[in-house]
């Protein structure tokens, strides 16, 4: 081990204190973690840690639902900047709007969003339990914010549902174009495309496997194919290659890059652990309003 990692691994200790990383998050953060996983797993993780203080390596909505859950726990964030730019992009003043001329209405709000949105959302969902959650639901008209694209992904599920969009999308995966894809296909016409639901349509209809970050680590390794054309974030390569040594993972021509996820550094993560900061703060009005979304959540999804 070296000095960083020593001196993590003994703040970890210091502070009872357990490590939760996302595969966007730069390798070597990934390796020094003790989780590491897609938005739900790690949510069920932080849930369900018995350790009094939490070290988030993701975006901010990431660590707040871990608060929202477990206001006892500390949760600490190494880079308070490090946010998701799509939680940005819906508000509750667009809830209300689209609540006052539906009244047969459920609102989905993905996981990627303000605590405030959680707070007027019925339910929370992720990419690997969306499916799930909103076949469990009766009401004939869905509102999903703020990712269209996902959005629109599901809503193919459920033909009898009527779905209401706003317009926001991750500006990471909104990027990846199907000439992209396809201009890679033609360099390797036996690759099997694996892809994010965030990416835009016309590139979900060139995937021959659609689904979170697990979801591409696991078809990747369980597949008998060899090359892949992966569309979604970078930060997966670190563990595909793990998993598939022998296998090849090829990205779109600008590789998808996250730069907020890529905020988290293993000095960070120390320094967080010393002094313990960033702690997430919410006020507790909201912060139980938007519990309900995510209780909702946990119990549908099973
Ligand atoms: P996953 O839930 O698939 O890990 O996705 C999180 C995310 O931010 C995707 O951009
Ligand atoms: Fe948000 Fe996209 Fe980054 Fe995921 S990859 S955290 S959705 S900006």
């Amino acid at each position: 081990m070296n000095d960083i990692s020593l001196r993590i691994s003994d703040l970890k200790h210091q502070r009872d204190a357990v490590i939760l990383a996302h595969y966007y998050v730069d390798g070597a953060v990934q390796d020094i973690a003790d989780y590491v996983g897609d938005s739900y797993y790690l949510s069920r993780v932080a849930k369900e840690s018995p350790h009094p203080v939490i070290v988030y390596a993701g975006v901010r909505f990431m660590a707040e639902s871990a608060k929202i859950m477990s206001p006892e726990k500390t949760i600490l964030m190494p880079d308070p900047s490090a946010s998701c730019p799509m939680a940005h992009m819906v508000n509750e003043k667009d809830i209300l709007a689209v609540r006052a001329r539906h009244e047969d209405l459920t609102v989905v709000c993905y996981i990627n969003s303000t605590t405030l949105v959680k707070a007027y959302s019925d339910v929370c969902v992720t990419s690997s339990n969306a499916v799930k959650v909103v076949s469990k639901l009766s009401s004939r008209h869905i509102l999903f914010i703020p990712d269209r694209n996902l959005g629109s992904y599901i809503a193919g599920f459920f033909p009898d549902k009527s779905f209401l969009f706003l317009d926001g999308f991750c500006p990471i995966h909104n990027i990846i174009s199907a000439n992209a894809v396809r201009n890679l296909l033609s360099s390797y016409p036996e690759a099997k495309v694996l892809a994010h639901p965030e990416c835009r349509r016309e590139v979900l209809e060139l995937a021959d496997y659609v689904g979170s970050t697990s979801g591409i680590i696991y078809e990747a390794a369980r597949s008998d194919v060899s090359t892949f054309i992966v569309c979604t974030e970078e930060g997966v390569r670190h563990q595909l290659m793990k998993d598939n040594p022998s296998k090849t993972f090829h990205f779109p021509v600008s590789a998808p890059i996250c730069p907020d996820m890529k905020k988290i550094t293993l000095d960070n993560l120390a320094a967080s652990m010393e002094h313990m900061s960033h702690p997430i703060e919410i006020d507790e009005n909201i912060r139980q309003k938007a519990l309900g979304s995510l209780i909702k959540m946990h119990e549908l999804a099973g």
